[in-house]
């Protein structure tokens, strides 16, 4: 069977085209792509590490899908590309620097430690959360990226809350206040980002949950806030 993969080069003109490929069936992505490197061309330039869905590092997308290249069964006539959101280096493998920049960005960490004790029910709240293996495919699926390259994203956010609702974080109001600007209020809601992720993490939920925190500590949407400039009275 055939499948077809987004070539792209910085030095060559054009930079990136299609290539068709002949593989044999039943093969993973990533198996496919290792064939394709040993056996067929061996300048395929791809990330691969753990091949069992642990590290993260083979997200592509299939058919404008995003999925983990060693999960993924190809079909006949599939379509691989590099994660969108970032900027290819080459071939299938994208630049980290900048999704891993908004968890930097978003206070995404502790920032101020309470010693308290963590019971089972404490650690439940935020085990989901912790299960992000930085695939960065909710960043490549997300549509509010396409207009705002400054969006803090998916994965910034729900790294966000699950800091937020942590008992020992004494600072979750500043927590909030990082993520007010290209953050909660800027996310559609649309749930692609719930969607693709491959740990079944549900970050659009966390936004809402994270607006709620906001509304508690006293911050508006501006998008609702904006309508009165409309002249909208209701
Ligand atoms: S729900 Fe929000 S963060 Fe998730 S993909 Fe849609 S716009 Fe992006
Ligand atoms: S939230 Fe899910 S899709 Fe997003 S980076 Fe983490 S594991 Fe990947
Ligand atoms: S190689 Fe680690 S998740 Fe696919």
């Amino acid at each position: 069977m055939k499948i077809e993969i987004r070539r792209y080069h910085p030095h060559f003109e054009p930079k990136s085209i299609f290539m068709s490929y002949e593989i044999p069936e039943g093969l993973t992505l990533l198996e496919a792509l290792e064939h394709i490197k040993s056996k067929l061309d061996s300048t395929l330039t791809f990330s691969k590490g753990c091949r069992s869905g642990v590290c993260g590092s083979c997200a592509v997308r299939v058919n404008e899908k995003e999925v983990l290249a060693c999960e993924y069964r190809v079909k006949d006539g599939d379509k691989i590309e590099a994660l969108k959101a970032s900027e290819v280096v080459r071939d299938l493998i994208v630049d980290m620097k900048k999704p891993l920049e908004t968890l930097k960005k978003a206070k995404s960490y502790l920032l101020e430690q309470n010693i308290v004790s963590m019971d089972e029910e404490d650690e439940k709240m935020t085990k989901k959360q912790s299960d992000c293996i930085l695939c960065s495919s909710c960043y490549s699926s997300c549509p509010v990226f396409e207009t705002n390259p400054d969006f803090l994203g998916p994965f910034a956010l729900t790294r966000n809350y699950r800091y937020v609702v942590d008992k020992r974080e004494t600072k979750k109001k500043e927590k909030i206040e990082a993520i007010l600007q290209n953050g909660i209020w800027d996310c559609t809601l649309c749930g692609n980002c719930t969607e693709v992720c491959p740990q079944g993490i549900d970050p659009k939920t966390d936004i809402m949950m994270l607006q709620s925190w906001a509304t508690k500590f006293g911050y508006q949407n501006p998008n609702i806030a904006n309508f009165g400039s409309f002249g909208l009275d209701f």
